[in-house]
């Protein structure tokens, strides 16, 4: 299977790394990167447009960069009748691009893929919500400046925060747009269970946290699941969860799989 990147970072490594290990069952032909990257993180060449990556003709792209790449190259992928691996779920908060992908996808049949990233129990969500979900929680616990820079926080001294405090309660939706760069796993459990409205999320600055902690309490006709994630950050990159760069493997090596769990 031949694989496309976007992106040259911490994610992009590990994904890369795994994928040279294969035998060549799953290879990366390209990636395509910003201008100011450095150096190719594996052994596959980089290309500062799309053009250049979809000349090579991957079966599949991954996106492994952030919310900007989603929107400026996902169309075009779906387009060209390619799949898309989308980690930044986060953008898809956005409706429009969301219907923009959808309606794309569904002319040339190409697919989009969400991995779990930093989350667990995706699965469990989507399977439960055939019958009707009644209600979803996600509360997520980082140490206080893990918020910083977002505008939901503006005005707020994130360094006198001495004790678990909420910065945020309400809906997803609302949650993407005030802390955009912390809306991944927001995004990910409104799209795999009841939507962006009403999905109800608690955020908190938590100075007592070495990890990141994403707990998801479930309701519905098949019951009641509460998962608890405590994920450690990737050692290239603090704000992100190794498990992200896990859960994008895992897809792929699914892929490739004759006997799929
Ligand atoms: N779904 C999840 O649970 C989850 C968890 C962790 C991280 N993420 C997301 O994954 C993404 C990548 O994380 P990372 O740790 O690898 O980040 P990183 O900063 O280490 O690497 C990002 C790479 O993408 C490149 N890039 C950025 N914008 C680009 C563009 N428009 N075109 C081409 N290349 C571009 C950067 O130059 C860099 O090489 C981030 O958006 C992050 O928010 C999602």
């Amino acid at each position: 299977m031949k694989i496309g990147l976007i992106g040259n970072g911490a994610i992009a490594s590990v994904v890369t790394d795994h994928c040279e290990g294969t035998n060549g069952r799953i290879e990366i032909v390209g990636a395509t990167v910003l201008a100011s990257d450095g150096p190719s993180v594996g052994g596959h060449p980089t290309f500062k447009n799309l053009g250049n990556l979809l000349a090579l003709g991957p079966d599949m792209i991954v996106e492994c960069a952030g919310q900007k790449a989603v929107s400026e190259y996902g169309p075009e992928i779906l387009k060209a009748g390619i799949g898309l691996m989308v980690i930044s779920v986060g953008a898809l908060a956005d409706a429009d691009l969301l219907k923009t992908l959808d309606a794309q996808a569904r002319t040339t049949g190409a697919k989009v893929i969400i991995p779990a990233g930093a989350l667990a129990g995706l699965d469990a969500i989507t399977a439960a919500r055939i019958d009707g979900l009644e209600r979803i929680t996600l509360r997520t616990r980082k140490l206080p400046m893990a918020w910083s820079g977002a505008p939901g926080v503006d005005g707020v001294d994130l360094e006198a925060i001495a004790a678990p405090t909420v910065i945020f309660r309400g809906s997803a939706g609302d949650a993407a747009r005030a802390f955009p760069k912390n809306a991944n796993v927001a995004a990910a459990v409104a799209i795999a269970g009841i939507g962006m409205e009403n999905t109800q999320v608690e955020l908190i600055a938590d100075p007592g946290v070495r990890r990141n902690i994403h707990h998801i309490a479930a309701e519905g006709v098949f019951g009641r699941l509460e998962i608890d994630v405590q994920a450690e950050p990737s050692p290239d990159n603090p704000k992100t969860s190794h498990l992200a760069a896990l859960s994008i493997i895992r897809q792929l090596d699914k892929l490739t799989e004759n006997i799929q769990i």
